[in-house]
């Protein structure tokens, strides 16, 4: 048979972390156990009815049938500035400095394609979104780790990276609120992010798709772009799928200095051709009535995360209670490394968990639980890890 190998670049990816877990689920599910899923972090909660009709209208309408502008609707796009500037206090430029996405990840994946040459430094803070590093990769950069830590309150040491590295670095990628530590960052560390990139000409990548879901409205996570200059530097990716319950609409946004929004609109304009327009109405509306939603979707999430914060901390299970996001990052018990604890819980509990070296080595030692199952679900899931 003639073989086709595939690519440099993809027999460079790392090796599917998952496939065992997912060998060992089938197992369990056969044995016709009652499987409950903390491992993906998609949102269990319907997508508000609001958003569902403005779809509907909009998807009769014939002027949405035929291919969309790349860049996204210019009224999606001046939705998007509102609620920037409504949420945040900061201004944007609709037509400069926002682009639509295809969700978030589309973007993410996309945006270094625009602008890292082989061999050109990225910096990844870490444990991290898995996507950060595979778009490095595929564009033949070099990704330096910057490992976030409980000791360090899971803010990468911007001092650690040495001279030579950032006058090597086109990217830092950040995430706050973080998946999967769900911590969350201060003013003061944006503020030396955002000088450290100027004085070093780095592009500063903040992925903010947790913004949202937060506990205390006091302590609402902020975006970069509050930090005065930071338009200089930085490109904000953020999306409706966890706001708004919307992961299965593929609808995101890119926001910021208008050089790097321009540059990802060059690579998008030749891979794909936009987001259905009905789409990008009923994200309007999401934008401009969501909120009460949110605000409602942020209570149901307390509720679980009390519950599981309590339960965790009685079978003696370290982890921080998160100010936002609706993962929980937890220590693995002595003696077993994640994938091994992983792998025990669901052959004995039929409970799946996420490993947390499936988001890069500094996250070993640890595993992460999302919050997207009922209280009473997630009771039971955690109760039967207590027995164990
Ligand atoms: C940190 C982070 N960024 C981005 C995304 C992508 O979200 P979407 O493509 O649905 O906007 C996810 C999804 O889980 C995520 O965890």
């Amino acid at each position: 048979m003639i073989q086709f190998p595939m690519a440099d670049r993809v027999a460079a990816l790392p090796p599917y972390l998952f496939a065992e877990i997912d060998r060992v689920k089938a197992e369990v599910r056969a044995r016709g156990v009652d499987i409950i899923s903390l491992g993906i972090g998609d949102p269990d909660l319907p997508t508000p009815d609001c958003i569902i009709d403005a779809l509907c209208a909009a998807a009769r309408k014939p002027e949405n049938h035929q291919y969309p502008d790349y860049v996204g609707l210019l009224t999606f796009r001046a939705a998007v500035a509102d609620w920037y500037k409504a949420r945040f206090g900061v201004t944007l430029d609709p037509a400069t400095e926002v682009v639509s996405l295809i969700g978030s990840k589309e973007g993410i994946a996309h945006f270094p394609l625009a602008f890292v040459n082989p061999g050109d430094l990225v910096i990844v803070c870490s444990p991290n979104y898995p996507v950060y590093p595979v778009a490095t990769g595929f564009c033949g950069g070099e990704v330096k780790i910057l490992p976030l830590t409980d000791e360090n309150d899971y803010l990468p040491d911007l001092d650690s990276v040495t001279d030579a590295e950032w006058a090597r670095a086109k990217i830092i990628f950040v995430n706050y609120p973080n998946n999967p530590t769900s911590a969350v960052a201060p003013r003061a560390f944006y503020e030396k992010l955002v000088a450290k990139a100027k004085e070093t000409n780095t592009i500063v990548v903040s992925d903010a798709a947790y913004t949202e879901m937060y506990y205390d409205p006091a302590e609402k996570p902020m975006s970069i772009l509050e930090v005065e200059g930071a338009k200089d530097v930085a490109i904000e990716f953020h999306s409706l799928s966890k706001t708004y319950n919307m992961t299965g609409w593929r609808i995101g946004m890119a926001v910021g200095n208008a050089q790097l929004v321009k540059g990802l609109g060059k690579i998008k304009e030749n891979v794909d051709s936009g987001i259905f327009q009905a789409v990008q109405e009923a994200g309007i509306v999401a934008l401009n009535q969501g909120e009460p939603f949110a605000e409602q979707f942020r209570g149901i999430y307390k509720d679980r995360r009390d519950k599981a914060v309590a339960a965790l901390a009685k079978m003696g299970i370290a982890c921080r209670t998160p100010k936002a996001s609706f993962y929980l990052w937890c220590k693995t018990p002595a003696g077993h490394t994640s994938a091994a604890f992983v792998t025990k819980v669901l052959q004995e509990t039929g409970v799946v968990l996420t490993p947390g070296n499936g988001f890069g080595a500094p996250g070993e030692g640890y595993f992460r639980i999302a919050m997207t199952v009922p209280v009473a679900r997630m009771e039971e899931a955690l109760s039967r890890i207590a027995k164990l």
